[in-house]
């Protein structure tokens, strides 16, 4: 699938589960806020939300891409980083889960711009559980019926779908690694009946980037980070990684689950892995060991810039 090459694209990291003041930055590839410069402090929470603009010959366009776990969050970060919701062009979600979308009818509704397009996999409007050691939680459920009363512009998918002709939802994402298997505990809700969620509704934001290759952006992961920057690559016909981040939901999955998507990564030779969200402690650790040049921890504030040359 052609999409095409972008001159640069950014991410900001708006939302995620961490904040650290000494990550250093990356003069041209990574910055990090400056608090006491900031016109609020800056909230870490449970949840993800990017802000990701695409430069194509000049003309930029925003992406929300999740929308954090609450308002809150989402709201305060903005604002601290100065941010108008009416400049943001669209909205993507990578899964149907609440710490990705639970600030987003709340978005919706305080955008004055008009209709926006909603990117999302059909499948994240069914109910999801969780089942933790510490019982049962959810379900939980994105309302249709209440995107729909705020006006937005629905781009539903399965398989893979160009976001405002720039970037490409990857839909179900392939899998092909033998070690990226699906975690007990999700589950979902399907015509009444509860089964195994085996996450057909998460995908991958990707772009490419003119000399760069791929930017691939993940929501949780729970297909597996490496199954969906391999999908990625089927798709676009491009290998080259640039970068990778998102959440990689590792920790869960244990030790073999983190020496393999290790080495999954080194594989892809990206050029820089960021993880946060729900990666877990004890991976970052470890990916923070196995990539001593190339990884950084997520944090809020974050801007990480892939530039076309
Ligand atoms: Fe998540
Ligand atoms: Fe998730």
């Amino acid at each position: 699938m052609k999409i095409p090459a972008l001159q640069a694209v950014t991410v900001e990291i708006l939302v995620d589960n961490f904040f650290d003041v000494f990550e250093p930055s990356r003069p041209g590839i990574v910055e990090r806020v400056v608090p006491g410069r900031l016109k609020k402090p800056l909230l870490a929470a449970h949840g993800l939300a990017y802000l990701i603009t695409l430069n194509r010959g000049g003309k930029l366009s925003r992406i929300l891409m999740d929308a954090a776990n609450a308002p809150l969050p989402l709201f305060n970060n903005l604002e601290a980083l100065e941010h108008d919701i009416n400049d943001i062009d669209a909205v993507a979600l990578s899964h149907g889960h609440p710490d990705h979308y639970g600030g987003l009818v709340e978005f919706l509704a305080k955008r004055t711009r008009g209709p926006i397009p909603v990117y999302l996999h059909k499948d994240a409007f069914l109910p999801k559980i969780l089942i933790t050691p510490r019982g049962r939680i959810g379900p939980w459920v994105l309302d249709l019926n209440q995107l729909v009363a705020a006006g937005v512009e629905l781009c539903e998918n399965q398989g893979p779908q160009l976001v405002l002709d720039q970037a490409l939802l990857t839909g179900t994402v392939e899998t092909t690694t033998v070690y990226e298997k699906p975690l007990p505990g999700f589950r979902r809700q399907v015509a009444g009946q509860e089964e195994q969620d085996l996450f057909p509704d998460e995908q991958a934001l990707v772009a490419v980037v003119e000399g760069r290759g791929l930017v691939v952006i993940g929501g949780c992961s729970h297909p597996g980070i490496v199954n969906m920057v391999k999908y990625a690559q089927k798709l676009t016909g491009v290998q080259k990684v640039s970068l990778i981040i998102g959440g990689f939901h590792l920790t869960p999955g244990g030790d073999e689950l983190i020496k393999h998507t290790i080495q999954g990564l080194k594989e892809l030779d990206p050029e820089l892995i960021i993880a946060g969200h729900c990666t877990g402690f004890q991976a970052l650790t470890k990916l923070a060991i196995a990539f001593p040049d190339n990884f950084m921890v997520s944090c809020v504030g974050t801007k990480v810039m892939v530039v076309g040359g």
